[in-house]
């Protein structure tokens, strides 16, 4: 589980953190604020950091259409981009993997993993140490003799090191960005897959590969969202290409093969399908895109639920209607308010924790406290305050 990160230097994130100290992340959160505030930019940072983690960063830019520096903040001259990543494990260990990523050359230039006071892995000036498996005896390369892009982390034999090491890469290796989920690329024939696609575009191939159990399952949960929804299939082609293809029925007529299935349908199955996945956590960006309220708030309750079952969610929002379908405590909790300093750096800050909002809750719903508050005025007024900013970095050390 991923408790924290920090940012520096990717895109309007500089010097960013999140949540904000003392805080740690939890299994939902929502991210608030005006356009532009940085919403989307820190759900690319997330998956920025996974595909570091995996050694991916090159093809990550092309599917992304980027140049190779834009996603460096624009206002520095620095080309090194540092984070950290503060995770739990499952036995309840803090770790965190700090990095300082090169941008030219889209790999780490220094990383350590470490659990407290002890380093489990040192990369520093080509010269590797890491923590070994077993018997934890240290192996040191000096210099480090094999390639790598991103992390060390993507190439090194994980079975030769500390668990924890592997434990760091899993976690990152399952975070799932569908910030990218176009219907148009998901109703498209596609070829054999077991993941769904940057946008969605292997979507019958991958819900083609699901176990029986799996599929029936998503069959009810489906049902539940759309009644009149009867079954879905996947229909195969020569050479291994499938369509999904699903079936309603109206007023007790007979099903009708539906060729054109709607946007929000497609989303919907995408976001569900997930949670028969290895993710550990997804990032969905403008969650409402396309999907009626009376949907919403099912769908609501099954992303809270799944960050209840060790998942972890973070979705963004412009709706008060998404915030309303949310308890109080989830509320407090889970909603992040993003804004931005006079100077084009993204800060966060807890919703609910600001004098403007907190003691509304008391009496209103989330949603009505995000409707009665001017959003403008308050990221102007948290904008303005310097003294948050220290306090914040202060106890984050
Ligand atoms: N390389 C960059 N350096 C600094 N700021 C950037 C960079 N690229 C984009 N931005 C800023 O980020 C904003 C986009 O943020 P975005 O995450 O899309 O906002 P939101 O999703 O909250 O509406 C842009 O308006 C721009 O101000
Ligand atoms: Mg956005």
């Amino acid at each position: 589980m991923i408790t924290r990160i920090r940012i520096d230097n990717f895109k309007s994130l500089v010097d960013f953190d999140l949540p904000p100290a003392p805080h740690e992340l939890g299994g939902f959160t929502c991210l608030i604020g005006l356009n532009g505030a940085g919403k989307t930019t820190l759900l690319q940072a997330f998956d920025f950091i996974s595909q570091v983690a995996t050694g991916g960063v090159a093809g990550w830019l092309d599917r992304r259409e980027w140049q190779q520096l834009d996603f460096i903040n624009n206002r520095g001259t620095k080309r090194v981009i540092t984070f950290s990543v503060t995770l739990r494990t499952r036995s309840g260990e803090t770790i965190e993997w700090n990095v300082s990523f090169n941008a030219y050359e889209l790999r780490c230039t220094t990383e350590t993993i470490t659990a407290g006071a002890k380093i489990l892995l040192r990369l520093e000036k080509r010269s590797l140490t890491f923590a070994g498996a077993g018997d934890g005896a240290e192996q040191r390369f000096d210099p480090i003799p094999f390639e790598y892009s991103g992390s060390v982390l993507s190439t090194l034999k994980l079975a030769e090191a500390d668990p924890r090491i592997s434990e760091v890469k899993a976690s990152l290796e399952g975070l799932r960005s569908l910030e990218l989920l176009s219907p148009q690329l998901m109703r498209r024939k596609a070829r054999a897959s077991r993941e769904i696609g940057v946008s969605g575009e292997k979507l019958s191939p991958f819900l083609d590969q699901l176990s029986v159990e799996s599929k029936d399952r998503l069959q009810s949960l489906l049902h539940d969202f759309y009644p009149q929804l009867t079954t879905w299939n996947i229909k195969g082609f020569r050479a291994g290409w499938k369509i999904l293809s699903i079936q309603e029925t109206f007023g007790g007529s007979r099903p009708v093969s539906a060729n054109h299935i709607n946007d929000g349908f497609l989303r919907v199955i995408a976001i569900l399908s997930q949670s028969f996945t290895e993710h550990q956590m997804l990032l969905l960006d403008e969650i409402e895109n396309g999907i009626n309220p009376a949907l919403i708030e099912k769908l609501m309750d099954f992303l809270v639920g799944l960050g209840k079952q060790g998942k972890q969610v973070i979705i963004t929002t412009h709706s008060p209607v998404i915030l309303n379908f949310l308890d109080d405590q989830v509320a407090r909790d889970g909603v992040v308010l993003l804004y931005k300093t006079a100077d084009g750096r993204t800060r966060a800050c807890r919703y609910f924790d600001q004098p403007e909002t907190g003691y509304k809750l008391q009496v209103l719903g989330p949603g009505e406290v995000f409707v009665d508050t001017d959003l403008t005025k308050l990221a102007a007024r948290l904008a303005s305050e310097p003294r948050e900013e220290k306090t914040r970095s202060e106890g984050g050390k």
